[in-house]
């Protein structure tokens, strides 16, 4: 990043560029929004499913250890009495009395008073009431009848999916501890301090593996899965020094763990949790195994005896991610006296792979470039531009987040070669078609 650009407008930069080329809107946003609910378009919609292909190629498909689900979002209201969610799930909260607003007891102090946001809460005129518990679960009704014995809760993390479903996996996929089961799907938080544009939301997706082990192997298992994850963001392109790894303390860990690290990304507005790694030992089993009398305990050849699994959790938040890659891509510098933005976003994961541009458009040059993205189409998600000088479309994919434009000229219709150039170092090389396809296969599949 140059160092001219400021960090603390850089969240508005961003949340201006995801509108303005198409990754994230504002949610109905012609009825004025909906706080804290985004939508993702075209360009959104393509990194997301490129985000969690990866992350499912990595966690599920590319090995044999692990096995995929995908839960219902609704489940039995039980379920989430037994997780202690019901109970437990709560953050404090505490109300201005003059303006209303409300604020989490626990971050009054990184937070602005509406009325005077030169001040915190506590700092201004206005007195806060006590600390009251807010449970973060969204309720519904199923069914006609809104009474409490209709109500059901919208999921407020994939986990709890993967428990019940714990003995259905394991019979059926025949598997033998130690496994895991892997699954990416919305969560719901009813947050009382969403913000950071997709950092917080109150719907939002996760992207979690549960492996289950045998008790004793619990420490090794923990380290292997820490550094697995790590090398996950290494892989995606992350900036290596701007993640961290954080240790819970005794008085942060969440009712269910036993030892928990957070991956934390330093973003514009400080360093924050991207992704969670837990020890959550047998704490899950046991309670549904108590709950429902199912048998959770699992026989283990190799140790002579039956026992409830412990359970390593990885949970990531998609979107959280997502936010973190474009924090991490965007990038400024200026070029013969203008301010360029370029997103730097690695070829894997990109949205759009390469840009199709026919240098004008005339001389047979819009036919053969035509010809060309048909063909590299059927492999790689690509964008044909004829519209404007080159130096335009050049920057409008730059700001897309496009590594690679590809540009016909006079002598491509001669030799059939065209060149390529490279978003991050501007070079530009000359290639052949099928030169082409070999090229972006690599860079995209690595
Ligand atoms: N199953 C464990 C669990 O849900 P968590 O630390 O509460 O643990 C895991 O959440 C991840 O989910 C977080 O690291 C974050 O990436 C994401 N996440 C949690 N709450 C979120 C929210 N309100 N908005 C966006 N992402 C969220």
């Amino acid at each position: 990043m140059s160092a001219k650009m400021k960090t603390d407008d850089r969240m508005e930069k961003i949340v201006s560029l995801c509108k303005r080329r198409g990754y994230v809107f504002p949610s109905s946003e012609i009825y004025g929004g909906l706080i804290s609910c985004w939508d993702y378009g075209p360009l959104g919609a393509e990194l997301k499913r490129n985000l969690k292909n990866f992350w499912w190629d990595t966690m599920t498909a590319r090995r044999n250890d692990i096995e995929g689900l995908d839960a219902a979002i609704l489940m039995h209201p039980q379920v989430w009495h037994t997780s202690g969610h019901v109970e437990e799930f709560n953050d404090p909260m505490v109300d201005c009395k003059k303006c209303k607003a409300r604020f989490r007891a626990d971050k009054v102090d990184e937070s602005r008073c509406p009325m005077k946001p030169s001040k915190t809460p506590h700092e201004c005129d206005g007195e806060l009431t006590e600390v009251r518990n807010f449970n973060l679960m969204f309720k519904t009704y199923m069914g006609p009848v809104e009474d409490s014995s209709a109500i059901i809760y919208m999921r407020p993390e994939t986990a709890q999916g993967i428990y019940v479903n714990f003995l259905n996996v394991k019979n059926s996929s025949r598997q033998k501890i130690p496994f895991g089961i892997a699954q990416i799907g919305k969560a719901f938080r009813n947050e009382i301090t969403p913000g950071n544009f997709i950092f917080r939301t109150r719907e939002f997706e996760q992207m979690e593996m549960q492996f289950f082990i045998h008790p004793s192997e619990d420490v090794q298992w923990f380290k292997y899965w820490r550094e697995q994850r790590w090398e996950f963001y290494k892989n995606l392109g992350i900036n290596m020094e701007k993640l961290r790894w954080h240790e819970h303390g005794p008085d942060e860990l969440a009712h269910y763990a036993k030892a928990a690290y957070d991956i934390e990304y330093e973003y514009p507005f400080g360093w924050q949790e991207l992704e969670g790694v837990h020890n959550r030992t047998d704490f899950d089993l046991t309670r549904h195994m108590e709950a429902t009398k199912k048998d959770m305990r699992y026989f283990d050849e190799r140790f002579e005896e039956k026992f409830v699994p412990y359970i390593i959790e990885t949970s990531a938040g998609c979107d959280r991610t997502l936010l973190t890659l474009l924090v991490d891509a965007y990038d400024e510098i200026e070029i013969k006296g203008e301010q360029r933005v370029f997103l730097r976003l690695s070829p894997r994961i990109s949205p759009i792979k390469a840009a199709i541009l026919p240098l004008v458009k005339k001389q047979g040059m819009p036919e053969f470039a035509q010809k060309v993205y048909q063909e590299l189409g059927r492999k790689f998600k690509l964008f044909y531009d004829e519209s404007g000088a080159v130096g335009r479309r050049y920057a409008r994919m730059d700001e897309a987040g496009t590594p690679f434009c590809i540009t016909v000229d006079g002598q491509s219709l001669e030799d059939e070669t065209m060149t390529v150039r490279d978003r991050d170092t501007m070079e530009q090389t000359r290639m052949k078609v099928a030169e082409l396809q070999d090229f972006l296969d690599k860079k995209v599949h690595g």
